[in-house]
Order: C-alpha cells, then sequence, then structure tokens
C-alpha cells in the first residue's frame, strides 16, 4: 500500500544585503516609481560574494526546516535542490548541501526547472515518500541571481526584478489516514518557448568558452526575457494549472485557504487572484521585500507565511508557478 507524504517542516534564509529601488536608481536607467508600478517590487537582497553562496544558503534554510519538523539533521534521507544559478556549472550545489549539512552519504538530485522547480522538487519528494522509497526527504529551491545580472541600463528590465534567497520544506511520511498530505502535483512544460526567458550561456548554442566573442557578447551570459510574453503566458497558465489541481481533488477556488504563487511579479500575483476572485488575504506575496528568487520563491513565500501564522493546520493550501521553459506547475497540500 502506498504511503502518504506530507510537508512537515519549512525555512528559509536571505542574504543580509538589502538592494533598494533607489540602490538600482544610482547604477542604472530606472526608478523606484517604475518598478513599484510595472512589479511591486520595493527591494531585493543580493548575496556577499565569498560569503554566500546557492549550497551555503540551501543548507541554511534545510537546517531551519528540519528543525522546525523536529527532526534530526540524521532522519533526513535524500536532498533535491531546484536551482537555475549553480555554484559551479558542474557538479550542481546539491552535493555541496550534503556536504554542508553532514549527513553521511545521502542522494542529493539538482533539478533545473527554474520558476517550476520547486514545485516539481516537491513533486518528486512526494513520489519518493509515497513509494516507501524514503521518509524524510528534504526539498531546497535556492538563486543568487546577482552575480549574473546586467546592471547596466542595458539589462534593466531584468535585472531589476530577480533577487537571491533560499527556502525549504521538509517532505515526509505520514499516516495514510491523516488529513494532512500532499494531495496532488501537476507539471508541465512547452519547450517552444524555452528562448524567450533564458540565459544562453556557457551552453552548446553559443560559441566556445574561450572565444572573445563569448565574453564580449551580453546575450551569451545574461539572462534575456521577453517581458510581454511571459507575462501573457503567464496569466493564462497559473489560472489553468490551479484548476487543474483543484478539478483534481474536486475541489473549488472558494476551498483554498491560501493560495502561493511564485513570485514573478505582483501584477500577476494580482491578475490570477482576480481571475480566482480569490480575496487579497487568501494570496501569499512577499515579492516586495525579495524580487523574483525563482525556484526558492515559494518555499521563501512558504516559510514566511508560516512564520506570519497564516498557514494553519487543516487549511488547504495552493502552489502554483510559471516561468522559464515555459514549465509550469501546482500542487495542493492539506496542512
Ligand atoms: O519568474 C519568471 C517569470 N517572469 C515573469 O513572469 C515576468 C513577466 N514580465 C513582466 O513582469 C514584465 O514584462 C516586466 C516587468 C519585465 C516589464 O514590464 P513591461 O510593462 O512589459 O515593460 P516593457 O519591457 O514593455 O518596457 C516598457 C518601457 C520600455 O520603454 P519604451 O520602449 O516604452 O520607451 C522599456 O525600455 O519601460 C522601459 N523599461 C524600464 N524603464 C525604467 C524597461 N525596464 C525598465 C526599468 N526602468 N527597469
Amino acid at each position: 500500500m502506498l504511503a502518504k507524504s506530507k510537508i512537515s517542516g519549512v525555512g528559509h534564509y536571505v542574504p543580509e544585503n538589502v538592494v533598494t529601488n533607489n540602490d538600482l536608481a544610482k547604477i542604472m536607467d530606472t526608478t523606484d516609481e517604475w518598478i513599484q508600478e510595472r512589479t511591486g517590487i520595493k527591494e531585493r537582497r543580493w548575496f556577499t560574494y565569498g560569503k554566500d553562496t546557492v549550497a551555503s544558503m540551501g543548507a541554511e534554510a534545510a537546517r531551519k526546516a528540519v528543525a522546525n519538523a523536529g527532526l534530526e539533521l540524521s532522519d533526513i534521507d535524500f536532498i533535491i535542490l531546484a536551482t537555475l544559478s549553480p555554484d559551479y556549472y558542474f557538479p550542481g550545489p546539491g552535493v555541496k548541501v550534503q556536504e554542508a549539512l553532514g549527513i553521511d552519504t545521502i542522494g542529493a538530485l539538482d533539478v533545473r526547472n527554474q520558476c517550476s522547480g520547486f514545485i516539481y522538487s516537491l513533486s518528486i519528494a512526494d513520489q519518493f515518500v509515497k513509494t516507501g522509497m524514503y521518509k524524510n526527504v528534504l526539498v531546497i529551491g535556492s538563486e543568487v541571481h546577482s552575480h549574473r545580472l546586467d546592471k547596466s541600463t542595458r539589462g534593466r528590465s531584468v535585472s531589476v526584478i530577480f533577487g537571491d534567497g533560499a527556502g525549504a520544506v521538509v517532505v515526509s511520511a505520514t499516516d495514510k489516514d491523516s488529513d494532512a498530505g500532499i494531495l496532488s502535483t501537476h507539471l508541465h512544460s512547452q519547450g517552444k518557448y524555452a528562448e524567450e526567458l533564458c540565459t544562453m550561456g556557457p551552453g552548446n548554442m553559443t560559441t566556445p568558452v574561450f572565444e572573445t566573442d563569448y565574453v564580449s557578447d551580453p546575450e551569451h551570459i545574461f539572462p534575456k526575457m521577453n517581458g510581454s510574453t511571459v507575462f501573457k503566458h503567464a496569466v493564462v497558465r497559473f489560472k489553468e494549472v490551479i484548476h487543474e489541481a483543484l478539478n483534481a481533488n474536486n475541489m473549488a477556488p472558494t476551498d483554498i485557504d491560501l493560495l502561493i504563487p511564485h513570485q514573478a511579479n505582483l501584477r500577476i500575483s494580482q491578475f490570477v487572484q482576480a481571475k480566482m476572485q480569490l480575496p487579497q488575504d487568501k494570496v501569499f506575496n512577499n515579492i516586495q521585500k525579495y524580487g523574483n528568487t525563482t525556484a526558492a520563491s515559494i518555499p521563501l513565500a512558504l516559510s514566511e507565511a508560516w512564520q506570519e501564522g497564516k498557514v494553519k493546520e487543516g487549511d488547504l493550501v495552493c502552489l502554483a508557478a510559471f516561468g522559464s521553459g515555459f514549465t509550469w506547475a501546482s500542487a495542493l497540500v492539506r496542512w
């Protein structure tokens, strides 16, 4: 008989360096007014070079999630880490999280699904736990964007959006008759839009790394985004994938106690809230403080929502994401 899985603990970590919109206005042609009006973002965190890494931030968030679950690090059976900004080209940072946590040679899997990476990872953890292979799986989203953003005016439409941070949850086996648990996850992709939001290099579609045009061409090293196309697809897919999760569980939007959308843009969250006819207090947003932290944004928001008492036992929590790939995903969780 299949087991059931639940989120047993949450945690997050953000770098201490706060970068306001006015700070950005000092280094590129932008304004606090433009950024707030188009994205809702007031400030974000940037990592400290030499101190923070994707692995170190992920490990810190993970330690908090394990403590929050009332577990010891030695109880963890497997690590899944989602990021689009790995510390090395390879290996992925999952193994460095394993090292930092000192959990003896357990497996570490790196997931590359950008903004949807956390829900993809949650889904993988859910399957491992349900089949009985593992009892406690760490699921981490961690990003350092600020090291690879074009901080000149040329890159302003992308660089003002993204921020650094990490969030983590523990997915644990639970009694199959318990109400609490991950009810379902739903994963999608559409690769024909891969180039609408991507970083080309280092990769095999760009010129070799050591050629001078590689380093001189910002197209190859910085993220590029067709913002309006991404926006248009996002609002459709968010709504669609939330309905998919509700339908799979014979539920309606009114059953949702808290929707935690990937923090892409406050305007996208507000659009989805309106389309789903949800009251404002049923949608959690913290993009105002952290910007878009891609794979980290949902666990970071979930952890803060929990800290603020907005996620309570028995609540129906809906997680939904859309981003580069395009990929999109949702999860329904009974807390
Ligand atoms: O997490 C992954 C998913 N990502 C998303 O969901 C992002 C989706 N897209 C968006 O959120 C929006 O498209 C953006 C916030 C990225 C951009 O907003 P927009 O309303 O689509 O602006 P735009 O790119 O069409 O640019 C409008 C104007 C342009 O000037 P002109 O051509 O009208 O004179 C830009 O050059 O705003 C200018 N602009 C800026 N001005 C001041 C672009 N970036 C900035 C900036 N500051 N940072």
